[in-house]
């Protein structure tokens, strides 16, 4: 049997660890210990009870566990790095990485110093966590995994059919770069407005928000032209992204945006791994990005308030 660590123990972080626990050995490394037995309701509202054994850093350091196959970092963007760094002195450099955040800023920063492969997964799995022993698979959703620079393809299809198998439905791609930043330009549609407004997805219809909407997008579609992504559905530039926008609005219409649920907690957004890479590709390629800045500081101030 592989191992798998899984560091990062919140919502998407065991949600893993259950759904691997049948397959490969399982260990959730967080900065606290966690209760051993862990309870996972299913989307059909089912709960089964698992062991999931469970380390902090300081105790891997003491050598409580065997190296992993692979590492899976399954915290925020903002502290994936602190996270990775925590462990690293107890893993060989060639140990491969999953990184399992949404945005793009995590990503190119750890493929660029980590020495062993480092796969970025993309998942439209739901889950949140109810307590210390237990989580919520909310919703069911594709899973891509890649590399960015496209050279761990045989690697990337073996943890997808691991990850398939646990019962995720995932697929290695090979342009994992362009399915990320197309994540990030929906959630950035959407994402900071419903936390700003405290609106679950589907008020952005309505006339009080969607020219803000429309206006993100506008400048979302130039950004992404310039970093050469292809807009959506073999689409064309603004339209296309908008389309996209709108219909996931549509289907996540009754949804709270993960960042709406993080302001509500006073804890921090992604905002920097959404809104960033965003701001700092259009000051790279001298464009305008008024509206995302006013995003990012409006977020930043009500932060600051935390
Ligand atoms: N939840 C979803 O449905 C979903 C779907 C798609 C993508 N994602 C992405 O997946 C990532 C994780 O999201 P999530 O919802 O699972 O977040 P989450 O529930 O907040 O989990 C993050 C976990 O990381 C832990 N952590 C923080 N700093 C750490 C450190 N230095 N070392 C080890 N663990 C640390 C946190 O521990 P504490 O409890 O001690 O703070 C928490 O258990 C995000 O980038 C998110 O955008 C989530």
């Amino acid at each position: 049997m592989t191992t798998h660590w899984i560091l990062g123990p919140g919502a998407i972080g065991r949600l893993l660890a259950h759904s691997l626990a049948p397959l490969a050995e399982v260990a959730v490394i967080g900065r606290r210990p966690l209760p051993g037995q862990q309870i996972l309701t299913t989307p059909e509202g089912e709960t089964r009870a698992q062991h999931l054994p469970s380390f902090t850093a300081e105790r891997l350091a003491a050598g409580a566990a065997a190296p992993p196959a692979f590492v899976h970092i399954t915290t925020k963007a903002m502290v994936a790095e602190a996270s990775l760094a925590s462990v690293a002195s107890v893993l060989p450099s060639s140990t491969p990485l999953v990184l399992w955040q949404n945005g793009f800023y995590a990503q190119p920063r750890i493929s660029q110093t980590w020495h062993g492969p480092v796969l970025c997964a993309t998942t439209t799995q739901g889950a949140y966590v109810t307590g210390d022993d237990s989580v919520v698979h909310a919703g069911r959703g594709p899973t891509l995994v890649g590399d960015l620079d496209n050279q761990h393809t045989a690697l990337a299809t073996t943890l997808a059919a691991l990850l398939s198998n646990a019962g995720f439905t995932a697929t290695a791609v090979g342009d994992i770069r362009s399915r990320l930043w197309q994540k990030l330009a929906v959630n950035a549609a959407i994402n900071p407005l419903v936390a700003l407004h405290g609106v679950r997805n589907g008020a952005l219809r309505d006339d009080a928000y969607s020219g803000r909407v429309i206006a993100v997008v506008g400048e979302v579609a130039t950004i992404l032209e310039k970093e050469g992504i292809a807009p959506p559905n073999g689409g064309e530039g603004k339209a296309a992204w908008l389309a996209l926008v709108w219909q996931v609005v549509e289907n996540t219409a009754n949804n709270k945006a993960s960042m709406l649920q993080d302001m509500e907690a006073k804890r921090l957004t992604e905002r920097g791994a959404i809104l960033g890479p965003l701001i700092e590709s259009a000051e790279r390629h001298g464009l305008g990005c008024e509206v995302l800045k006013g995003l990012d500081q409006e977020l930043a101030l009500l932060e600051a308030e935390f």
